[in-house]
């Protein structure tokens, strides 16, 4: 299916964006794992977090999907079952990676598949801490990527000084290490997103942060918890990038998760110039406010470093802002964008370059300069939900109609992303035609 979209002005409305996707899948995870009932408002109900469920009903834990909340009814931290199937994946990293190192250290042995973006995927990131520990994990095919086996054995403590700052890479050996024999640290070059270290407290379990190191401690038991989860910034940043670069626009986002360790967009969009605040600041488990955007003239910056987990998968959409700038935006230190559910530096460039954009691959990001003119283009989503996204944003400001390949693969992290997107178009105009 393809997905037309034309230039746009002036988008008003709130926005209510769909509860954050890494924070719904540990709540499913870690509710699992616990004793009792973990009742969870706001999850996201896109296909990665399904996956999470699905994955876990086959390993014997009763999930009910109520029209407003799910409840985990949790087995304990030893009470999952041998699948008597092969735990599917889907398109979903954090599952694959996380529940490698909860089943690392169970009393079973089990395999894991994934779709075909998941199968390309690195996994000897995990597979090498999780052996260090004591795990028998390995990949079937010898190729470090999906199917993986595991066959679940008691695990010992380690220190890791992990190579990449991902928090896939943190928390696998953090759930691990819930069950060894001695505490588990991880240090990473950059602080990753930390919801698994804020949540496994919130359960119960002892974690320390000091820096960019997080230690966990055996733990005897979790407690089932009420989780509210927050509205997805990296669902925000859709409706941020196309407010700002919208003339005439003004948008409400309401309820955005605005964790430190992933707010790295709204830094980047007051640093291009944007024009943002922060309405009604909440602290419920992980902080939270309403975010007020107003269409803006940006400017290109230089983003490296420490910021770049912290807004990870904002880059796609960042990369749409920059041609939208004023002067020249680079991307540095992004390589692990090449590894994301489509290699995301080149369907980026290959993709703006469609558009007309001046716009060069580098090694670890690539080099916009922005203020030419775009015009439409057929572009490739690569069935990569962050893609079909960040395009459907570049159309709104650019000459003639875009088509989005495979434009449904946005159900992965937002199913009403299209019907979110049109209410914000004002009436009379259309927003696109689905052929
Ligand atoms: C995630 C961590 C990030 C991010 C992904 C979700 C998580 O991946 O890109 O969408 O929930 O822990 P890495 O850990 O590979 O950086």
């Amino acid at each position: 299916m393809k997905y037309e979209i034309s230039k746009k002005h002036g988008l008003r409305g709130e926005i209510t964006v769909p509860g954050d996707k890494s924070i719904s899948h540990r709540s499913v995870m870690f509710g699992a794992l616990a004793n009792g009932i973990t009742e969870i408002d706001n999850f996201l109900r896109g296909a990665d977090c399904l996956s999470t469920i699905s994955c876990f009903t086959k390993m014997g834990i009763h999930t009910e999907v109520t029209p407003t909340k799910i409840l985990v009814h949790g087995n304990g931290l030893h009470g999952l079952k041998a699948p008597n199937q092969i735990l599917d994946c889907g398109n979903s990293g954090t599952t694959t990676r996380l529940i490698s190192g909860i089943l690392a250290s169970q009393n079973f042995s089990c395999s894991m598949v994934g779709d075909a973006s998941l199968k390309k995927r690195p996994m000897k990131r995990i597979i090498r801490p999780l052996a260090m520990m004591g795990a028998d994990i390995r990949s079937t095919l010898g190729n470090d990527c999906l199917p993986l086996r595991i066959n679940g054995k008691q695990l010992h403590g380690i220190h890791y000084q992990s190579p990449v700052a991902s928090a896939q890479v943190k928390s696998a050996i953090l759930l691990a290490g819930l069950t060894a024999d001695s505490p588990t640290s991880v240090t990473e070059p950059y602080l990753s997103r930390n919801h698994t270290e804020l949540m496994l407290r919130t359960f119960g379990a002892e974690v320390t942060s000091e820096d960019t190191t997080a230690t966990i401690y055996p733990a005897e038991e979790l407690y089932g918890q009420k989780i509210v989860v927050p509205g997805d910034i990296s669902s925000a940043a859709f409706f941020l990038a196309s407010a700002l670069i919208v003339p005439g626009s003004e948008i409400l986002l309401k309820n955005v998760g605005i964790n430190p360790t992933r707010d790295g967009m709204l830094t980047v969009c007051r640093e291009m110039g944007g024009n943002i605040s922060y309405e009604n600041v909440k602290m419920d488990g992980e902080p939270s406010a309403d975010i007020l955007v107003r269409s803006s003239d940006l400017h290109g910056i230089t983003i490296q470093g420490d910021i770049i987990p912290k807004l990870i998968d904002e880059l796609p959409v960042i990369a749409v802002m920059a041609c939208y700038a004023k002067g020249t935006t680079i991307i540095k230190d992004a390589a692990e964008l090449k590894v994301k559910e489509s290699n995301r530096i080149r369907i980026m460039v290959d993709n703006l370059k469609l558009m007309g954009a001046d716009v060069e691959e580098t090694d670890d990001g690539m080099i916009i300069r922005g203020g030419r003119p775009l015009h439409g283009a057929v572009i490739n989503s690569a069935n990569d939900h962050r893609i079909a996204m960040s395009f459907s944003v570049a159309s709104l400001n650019c000459e003639g109609e875009t088509t989005i390949t495979r434009k449904d693969c946005v159900s992965i992290s937002y199913p009403r992303f299209y019907i979110d997107m049109k209410s914000l178009v004002n009436a009379g105009q259309d927003f696109g035609r689905v052929y």
